[in-house]
C-alpha cells in the first residue's frame, strides 16, 4: 500500500526491522537485526533506574537523482560518545554505529519516503542505554545499542516552514548550567515533560527554555535549537548547557556561505524585541519559524507580560538557509562539505 506521507507527523510509524547490539565486559557483539520490536531487557537494567541512557536523531532522504542519503551521522556519533563518556558508559565506536545505521536504512528500504513527498524522511533514532543489572548507583558497566526508524512527515504535522507560537518557560528549568544540557540524554527530555504538557495545553507549539542561574538568557527550545536574523547577522546562545545542534552547526555553515555574520554569543530575554526573523532548528523540526513568543511568570499563571511578535510566515533570510540545507540533503544542491552518506540498497 503506498504510504501518503504528506499525512504524517513526526510519530512512531511501524517499519520492518530494528538493530542492536550489546557491549559486555568491554567488548561489542555483531550487530543483530530483528523484526521482534519488543527487547528483552532485566528489570534490574540501570536504565530504568538511574537513566542510563543517551539517543540521537538523524534523518535520510532519497534525493533528485533516486540515491538515498544520510545526513551527517559521524556527527551523531561523535556527539553519542560525548554522552556515554558524560554517563561513564562504553559507546558504540564509529564504524559500528555507521553500520548499524546503513544496516537499519537497507532493513527498512521501503519506507524511504520519495523524493516528491516534500518534507518526509526515514528518521533514525539511535538509542543507547545500561544494560546489566545493577542497584546502587554507579553508572552501567554494560550497554546496548539500538538503531530504529520511522518514516515521518513534518515535526508538527503541519505543512514545512509552518510558523508556530512559543512560550518562554521561566518556571521549570531543563538543564542546569553545570548540568547535562549539553548531551543528549534522555534525562533532559523528562525534566522537560511536564512543563510541555502545561505549554501545549495552553495551545503553544515550543517551550523556550532560560539559563537557570539567571533567567535572563536564552538558551534553547524543548525539541530544538534558537536562532534569530537580525540585519546581516546569524544569532544563536553559546552555552553549555545547550545541546550542540548539528543542524545548527551546519546553518552556520551555510550562513557564513551566504555572506551574513554568525554570532555565537549569549543571547538576552530583552533582544527578542530587536530580531527581525527567530526559529527553532533541528533535525526533526528543521527549521521552523516562529510567529510569537509569550513571556509569562509562570506557565500556569494566566498573564502574559510580553509579547513579542514576529511575521506570520518564514523570513526571507531564513528561507534561503532552509533551502540549501534541504538542497543539500535531497540532492537539489551541490553538497560542498561532503555531508551527506550515499547509501546503496544491499
Ligand atoms: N536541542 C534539543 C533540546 C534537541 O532535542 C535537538 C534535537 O535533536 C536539538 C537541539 C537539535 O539538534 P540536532 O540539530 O542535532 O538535531
Ligand atoms: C531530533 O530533532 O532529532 C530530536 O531528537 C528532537 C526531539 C524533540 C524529537
Amino acid at each position: 500500500m503506498e504510504i501518503d506521507y504528506s499525512k504524517r507527523s513526526f510519530s512512531y510509524y511501524p517499519t520492518n526491522a530494528i538493530v542492536y547490539a550489546t557491549c559486555i565486559d568491554g567488548k561489542w557483539s555483531a550487530p543483530v537485526v530483528t523484526n521482534d520490536f519488543n527487547l528483552s531487557l532485566h528489570c534490574f537494567a540501570g536504565v530504568f533506574h538511574y537513566a542510563s541512557c543517551c539517543f540521537e536523531g538523524l534523518k535520510v532522504f532519497r534525493g533528485v537523482d533516486g540515491r538515498v542519503r544520510m545526513f551527517r551521522p559521524d556527527e551523531n556519533q561523535k556527539r553519542m560518545k560525548s554522552g556515554a563518556d558524560y554517563l561513564d558508559m562504553p559507546a558504540p565506536p564509529m564504524d559500528l554505529f555507521m553500520d548499524m545505521c546503513i544496516r537499519c536504512v537497507q532493513e527498512n528500504w521501503e519506507y524511504i519516503p520519495p523524493y516528491e513527498s516534500a518534507s518526509a524522511s526515514l528518521y533514525l533514532r539511535p538509542v543507547l542505554f545500561g544494560y546489566n543489572p545493577q542497584l546502587g548507583i554507579h553508572s552501567a558497566d554494560d550497554a546496548m545499542f539500538v538503531v530504529m526508524a520511522s518514516g515521518v512527515g513534518t515535526y508538527s504535522g503541519a505543512k514545512s516552514l509552518m510558523p508556530g507560537t512559543a512560550v518562554i518557560s521561566r518556571n521549570y528549568d531543563r538543564a542546569a548550567t553545570f548540568g547535562s544540557g549539553g548531551y543528549k540524554l534522555g534525562a533532559n527530555y523528562a525534566q522537560s515533560l511536564h512543563a510541555y504538557n502545561i505549554a501545549h495545553r495552553l495551545g503553544y507549539r515550543e517551550l523556550l527554555f532560560l539559563d537557570s542561574a539567571t533567567h535572563t538568557h536564552i538558551e534553547e527550545f524543548g525539541s530544538s535549537n534558537f536562532f534569530a536574523i537580525k540585519g546581516n547577522s546569524y544569532i544563536t546562545p553559546d552555552s553549555s548547557s545547550v545541546l550542540p545542534s548539528i543542524t545548527n552547526k551546519s546553518l552556520r555553515k551555510v550562513a557564513e556561505e551566504f555572506g551574513l555574520k554568525v554570532e555565537r554569543r549569549t543571547v538576552y530575554v530583552e533582544e527578542l524585541e530587536s530580531f527581525d526573523e527567530v526559529n527553532s532548528c533541528g533535525t526533526a523540526v528543521v527549521i521552523t519559524p516562529i510567529c510569537r513568543i509569550d513571556d509569562k511568570p509562570a506557565l500556569e499563571d494566566g498573564t502574559v507580560t510580553r509579547e513579542f511578535k514576529y511575521a506570520d510566515e518564514c523570513g526571507p533570510v531564513s528561507r534561503k538557509l532552509y533551502d540549501r540545507i534541504i538542497g543539500i540533503q535531497k540532492g537539489l544542491e551541490e553538497d560542498t562539505y561532503g555531508w551527506c552518506t550515499f547509501i546503496n540498497e544491499h
